[in-house]
């Protein structure tokens, strides 16, 4: 949510952060920013809407800013105050000396720009990031110390922060900080970058530090001193960056989402890799720490997580309850947080984020941590903060996601689960051993099914055309494709803004059914196995208060041409296995009927693709 980038070497910065921002667009994109060291004074430049709105402001100053080395960048996504050019990053203090971006939330800032104001500073916006500006700017009077500044202002401030600063008396340096907001700094040769998140730097090196929380940076063309809070130098801990930047190219797909649909075979093979190498061997998770004797303790399970990861984590209900016969809940992080939960050593606690660093799940998992549970995390994101505060991981190796609808994430993320769940059943020994080895056989055939509904994807596409001027939208299941119909319907909803519901189709006669009439489209997933049937008597019920009916269905019968006015037909997969099946043409069908309405599919309104404010 939101994205940083900076600069300080010897390259002309503007390409450099507008391009930074570019890769960042998918976290935040109402309004962005950027301010340049110019030879006798930082410049700053700034627009609302679209990157494209920004690039065409710089286009008009040109001249300006060409030989600058040094700069700092940002993209927005609104929390305190509109998205205006005033209300826009980077920030100045009173005097326009001192300039910042951030990331974040500062949670005092009304105590501290009331102080502030009695002290003469000018507000010019409605953010809670001005105060930063003004408090940097009332610690540099005092001390004539950036870096002393920061450390000092960021005292003073609740919430969290990634900033990044820059100063009109300091032309070479920036100085960077964080608490509960992620902040790297990319390594090159007699250069620096700062990014809130890996794609704004990666084309420029693959060397890199992660700041962790009060740790506060210096960057020069020359070197980088980092220290803690209290200004004692510590030496920093370089890493390379597990990213390839053709990765962030869409590959001749008109969208990164389409792209990202169809990198899901991949994506289910790079994660089978290493862990599971035949059905009849066991499962292979090395950086999962549950020993025979933990899970012999549990007594339950708790799964926390936001948005279509709540989805994931839904079906990984079903997945370890029929595997591993433990009880399993499940619940939204942002509902986690604010009750009194009951957890202890004998609860293990999965995090599931894309991510990795969803404010709400990432705080979830810490309360839950200080409670003594065992974390286990699953994330895209092995070097993101939740996987730092792991006792367990599983990475679901996807690559980066660009797209804000989560897809090839969410596949990943279910077949983190299946080989969780296998995996502590082969501990627990829950399941026959013949048992296990069918489920592992049918994981590996998994790609060529999904291969095979994106090589027809005509039905699917049909259906968009059909069903694109429908104002609302009902997708029900039962049993463990009721979260494919809520995932269903939050692709939906998320990029082509049309009102879709999940409902699980036994519940519909209790409230739902009265919205029912010839202009609502109820989708029902048919997946073969114990729900069946009785989804099918739900189906007629809806179609006898004349919805428009549409099956997503793996059976290969013509019964269902009575029934339904359209047919989406899968390959056959064992039941515990069909929402890897079912969800993929779900994505294709709010995708193409974005696509069909000209929605911004990629950057869908008021959404961002991370969200670090709880
Ligand atoms: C945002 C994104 C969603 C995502 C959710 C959780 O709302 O738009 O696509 O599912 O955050 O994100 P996470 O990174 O924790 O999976």
């Amino acid at each position: 949510m939101c994205g940083i980038v900076g600069y300080v070497g010897n390259k002309s910065v503007m390409d450099i952060l507008v391009d930074g921002l570019e890769q960042l667009e998918y976290r935040g994109y109402d309004s962005s920013g950027v301010a340049v060291m110019c030879e006798d004074e930082i410049k700053v430049y700034k627009a609302i809407g679209k990157l494209n709105n920004l690039r065409e402001e710089l286009l008009k100053h040109k001249g300006e800013y060409e030989k600058s080395t040094m700069g700092i960048g940002h993209i927005r996504w609104a929390t305190h105050g509109a998205p205006t050019v005033l209300n826009a990053h980077p920030h100045t203090c009173t005097c326009g000396n001192l300039v910042i971006v951030h990331n974040g939330i500062i949670e005092n800032y009304k105590e501290l720009r009331e102080q502030l104001s009695k002290e003469g500073c000018v507000f010019r916006s409605q953010t809670d990031t001005e105060v930063v500006a003004h408090l940097v700017a009332k610690m540099y009077a005092k001390t004539k110390d950036l870096p002393k500044a920061v450390r000092e202002a960021t005292k003073q401030i609740d919430g969290a922060y990634a900033l990044c600063v820059m100063h009109n008396d300091c032309k070479n340096t920036l100085v960077l900080t964080k608490r509960n907001a992620p902040l790297l700094v990319g390594i090159g040769e007699n250069e620096f970058f700062a990014a809130s998140d890996v794609p704004a730097i990666i084309k420029h090196t693959k060397k890199a530090m992660y700041l962790n929380d009060n740790q506060v940076v210096v960057l020069t063309p020359e070197k980088m001193i980092l220290t803690d809070i209290e200004g004692n130098e510590i030496s920093p801990k370089i890493e390379l960056l597990p990213w390839e930047p053709v990765a962030l190219s869409k590959m001749g797909y008109k969208h990164y989402m389409l792209k990202e649909i169809h990198e899901q075979p991949d994506v289910i093979r790079n994660i089978l890799v290493g862990k599971l190498h035949a059905p009849d061997e066991n499962i292979i998770l090395n950086e999962v720490k549950l020993t025979k004797e933990t899970l012999k303790n549990l007594n339950r399970i708790q799964i926390i997580a936001c948005g279509t990861s709540l989805h994931a984590a839904m079906i990984g209900k079903y997945i370890i309850e029929s595997f591993c016969g433990i009880a399993v809940d499940v619940e939204a992080s942002s509902e986690y947080i604010y009750r009194k939960t009951v957890t202890d050593k004998h609860t293990l606690v999965i995090g599931v984020s894309q991510s990795g660093e969803t404010a709400d799940t990432l705080t979830a998992i810490k309360q839950a941590k200080a409670k003594g549970s065992h974390i286990l995390i699953i994330t895209n994101r092995p070097d993101s903060a939740m996987a730092r505060e792991a006792d367990s991981l599983v990475p679901v190796n996807a690559g980066i996601e660009v797209s804000v609808a989560a897809t090839k994430s969410y596949t990943a993320q279910l077949m983190a689960f299946y080989l969780l769940g296998l995996y502590m059943a082969e501990i627990k020994e829950s399941v026959p051993v013949a048992e296990l080895n069918s489920y592992k056989a049918e994981m590996m055939l998994l790609p060529q099914k999904i291969e095979q509904i994106l090589a027809h994807t005509e039905d699917i596409q049909k259906c968009a055309r059909v069903y694109s001027s429908t104002k609302d939208f009902i997708f029900v299941a039962r049993g463990i494709n009721f979260p494919t119909a809520l995932e269903g319907a939050l692709k939906l909803k998320e990029i082509s803004y049309i009102n879709a519901t999940g409902y699980p189709a036994g519940e519909l006669k209790h409230g739902p059914i009265a919205m029912l009439d010839e202009t609502m489209p109820v989708l029902s997933i048919l997946m073969k196995g114990c729900v069946y049937e009785k989804l099918l008597s739900n189906s007629e019920e809806a179609k006898a208060r004349n919805a428009r009916m549409i099956a997503l269905t793996n059976s290969k019968s013509e019964k269902l041409e009575d029934l339904f006015d359209n047919i989406i037909r899968v390959p056959e997969v064992q039941e515990l296995f069909s929402p890897l099946v079912a969800i993929v043409p779900l994505q294709l069908l709010a995708y193409y009927i974005a696509e069909f309405l000209g929605k911004d599919v990629d950057q869908p309104r008021n959404l961002a693709k991370s969200v670090t404010v709880e």
